[in-house]
């Protein structure tokens, strides 16, 4: 089941200053952020929808509209820091490996790929996060391949063993 926005409240302990957390929580259950959640959480932090939605879109980590049907949608960062530390490099790598466009869902519908401005963890430049909760930090063209044969490894394993999963 996924999270409520009562749920994810009490988790983080009604806290203004935890709102990106919550968002994080409610992203990575959903794959977005649905509007009756954000109007609760809106009413009991006392911040309005509309400055919620504001910062989910400055992280971009965020999406307010359901995402795309890939398994593993993964979200390249491109913003300054990334930027420097090669980001294009590596989303081009991404680009040929998965043999598809930033925007675009892999034909095997197992991978998405967007990019971000920011995601707001510049410390771990350059960065992915795949479907919005596992960050992957100081990533290399040279990982990409490995990186993606581990993600079709997880899927496979996932179809043989789906109560194995620990989502
Ligand atoms: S610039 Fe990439 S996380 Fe901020």
């Amino acid at each position: 089941m996924p999270v409520t926005a009562q749920e994810v409240l009490d988790r983080w302990e009604h806290k203004q200053e935890c709102l990106i957390e919550m968002l994080h929580d409610v992203q990575s259950d959903y794959n977005y952020l649905p509007r009756e959640i954000l109007e609760e959480v809106s009413g009991d932090l006392k911040v309005s929808v509309p400055k919620i939605l504001e910062i989910a879109t400055f992280y971009n980590a965020f999406s307010t509209k359901p995402r795309g049907v890939a398994k593993y949608n993964m979200l390249m960062c491109n913003g300054t820091l990334c930027y420097v530390k090669q980001s294009p490099l590596i989303i081009d790598r991404l680009e040929e490996e998965l043999k598809m466009k930033v925007g675009e869902v892999s034909e095997d519908k197992l991978f998405g790929l967007e990019t971000a401005a920011c995601l707001g963890v510049c410390g771990l430049a350059p960065v992915m996060i795949i479907n919005g909760e596992e960050v992957i930090g100081r990533i290399t063209q040279e990982r990409i391949p490995r990186l993606i044969e581990e993600l079709r490894g997880r899927a496979e394993a996932e179809k043989h063993h789906p109560k194995e999963r620990d989502d």
